[in-house]
């Protein structure tokens, strides 16, 4: 099973998200927009784990102790050709930090790349000429959140379709 850990979004989260996802539709020609239902933060990816590591997994997240707090999310940006929103605050790289600590203490794999918190919007994105992530950044719509928990999240693929299904949530 291929697995990662994310913060999540409420509906309406989601909405204001979804806006700022129908802004950058139209000024791109094409992309593979982020489906409303996968937004998501990513804290840490396993990647292929075997259902036997499944309790150690969650028995790693569940170890992690730590409070609500806030973050700001806007600002838009690229790596590539992905577009995302930056995500803001003090508190959200420790989290990650505290998580990827614990999964370590399991020896528990997880992709080793520094920690870049981010929402992806789109993948493969192709701006129509005369716009590009500096006019989606003016048009974006930024919001604050408070991070209450975060959930083990399995990547699947149903019928060609990304599909993520939740199957815990760490609650602070
Ligand atoms: P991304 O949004 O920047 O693509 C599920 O694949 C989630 O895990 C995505 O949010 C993806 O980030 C993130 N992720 C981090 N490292 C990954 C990796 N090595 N392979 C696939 N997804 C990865």
């Amino acid at each position: 099973m291929r697995l990662f850990f994310a913060v999540g979004f409420s509906e309406a989260e989601k909405n204001v998200i979804s806006e700022n996802v129908a802004s950058l539709k139209k000024m791109c020609v094409r992309g593979n927009f982020t489906r409303r239902e996968n937004l998501h933060i990513t804290l840490a990816f396993l990647g292929e784990v075997d259902r036997a590591s499944l309790k150690s997994v969650i028995e790693a997240a569940a170890r992690v102790d730590f409070s609500p707090f806030d973050i700001a999310v806007g600002g838009a940006g690229k790596f590539g050709n992905i577009v995302w929103l930056g995500v803001g605050g003090d508190e959200i790289k420790p989290l990650a930090a505290h998580l990827r600590a614990s999964l370590d203490k399991s020896g528990i794999y997880y992709d080793r790349k520094p920690f870049s918190p981010h929402l992806t919007l789109c993948r493969e994105a192709e701006f129509q000429p005369g716009c590009d992530a500096e006019s989606f950044n003016a048009a974006v719509r930024s919001f604050d959140k408070r991070v209450v928990s975060f959930d083990l999240m399995e990547s699947t693929r149903v019928d060609g379709r990304l599909v993520y299904k939740k199957l815990y949530t760490r609650k602070f």
